[in-house]
């Protein structure tokens, strides 16, 4: 008989906010481990000693596109010593109409994980609720949970530990900036958030930080929540999906990240942007490529820290 449920010690990734703050330092702890051992390695293509994950097969649906989170997560199962198998939710009986938790049940008996970037976040949730597998969020509508799993993981090797460190966010109050806002109540530091009043995060978010005693605040004064930041972070202000690209870089403007608004941050400052990026729009040329910047370990970040949330999903610890 099929066991129509998830194995005992297997574990969906939905949301930053799902997870306990156990499991968020744990999964951060594994990386660091994980990338110190791949920076033993000479090359990308190596396998990890004992090839943890070998004999597991992660299947990646993608329904927007990707260029990080698809490569990090097919090195990801390489170097794990498992298997990855790419595909495009257009290319997939998905895109004629065949419904998520068909799509779900029939890929459970196939591989052992799934990966989903998704256009809607309820679809994600309708295939966790029916999947045998692990479910993985690769980005929705809604948030962007594995990134900001390495922006944490990038801000604790550059700044040290994130508790009670000030992190300010510049921009749109998308997905990137949920994850965030999930973060910063799960790892005990303060976020600053200017957005202007129409780009607001979602009032279900902010509430439930505060409920969770989270320390966001929401501005519409870009200095006010960078003052003292230790990490200055923005993101594009026209997501995948958004309409209306004219009007948002027009009110999104004033919320660009620069060197002006960069000196209100402290000294020490880094910059963080997940990438990609439109240089001029949201981070000017000189910030985005200068001596503060983070961005290029962040991005690289994204393959260890994909590591450590597969070993974690199929109940792995180092
Ligand atoms: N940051 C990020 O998720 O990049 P991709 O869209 O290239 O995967
Ligand atoms: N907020 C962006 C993030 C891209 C990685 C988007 O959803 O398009």
């Amino acid at each position: 008989m099929t066991d129509y449920n998830l194995k005992k010690n297997h574990r969906h990734f939905i949301d930053i906010s799902s997870l306990s703050k156990s499991d968020c330092r744990e999964i951060i702890e594994i990386a660091k481990k994980l990338k110190a051992e791949a920076k033993k390695q000479g090359t990308n293509g190596f396998v990890h000693q004992d090839a943890p994950l070998k004999g597991q097969a992660l299947a990646m649906i993608f329904e927007k596109p990707s260029t990080r989170t698809r490569v990090s997560f097919e090195m990801a199962m390489h170097q794990l010593g498992g298997k990855a198998v790419v595909l495009q939710g257009n290319d997939m009986q998905l895109g004629r109409g065949e419904s998520i938790s068909d799509t779900a049940k029939v890929l459970s008996g196939f591989v052992d994980a799934i990966m989903l970037r998704a256009n809607s976040h309820e679809a994600l949730l309708e295939m966790a609720e029916t999947s045998r597998v692990p479910i993985i969020n690769a980005l929705t509508n809604f948030s962007h949970p594995c990134q900001i799993m390495a922006d944490v993981l990038t801000f604790e090797e550059h700044a040290g530990p994130i508790e009670g460190k000030k992190i300010a966010w510049s921009g749109d109050g998308n997905n990137v900036a949920v994850s965030w806002i999930h973060a910063a109540v799960m790892l005990d530091c303060e976020l600053a958030l200017a957005c202007p009043k129409d780009y607001s995060p979602l009032e279900q978010v902010m509430g439930w930080a505060k409920n969770n005693g989270g320390k966001i605040t929401l501005t519409e004064n870009p200095k006010e929540a960078v003052k003292n930041a230790d990490c200055v972070i923005t993101d594009t202000f026209i997501s995948m999906g958004d309409d209306n690209a004219e009007e948002r870089l027009r009110d999104l403007a004033p919320y660009q990240v620069n060197a002006e608004l960069m000196a209100t941050a402290k000294k020490s400052a880094i910059f963080m942007h997940c990438l990609p990026a439109h240089r001029d729009e949201e981070v000017t040329a000189d910030v985005i490529d200068g001596p503060q910047s983070v961005i290029w370990d962040e991005a690289e970040n994204r393959l260890h820290i994909q590591k450590a949330i597969l070993m974690w999903c199929f109940g792995k610890s180092l």
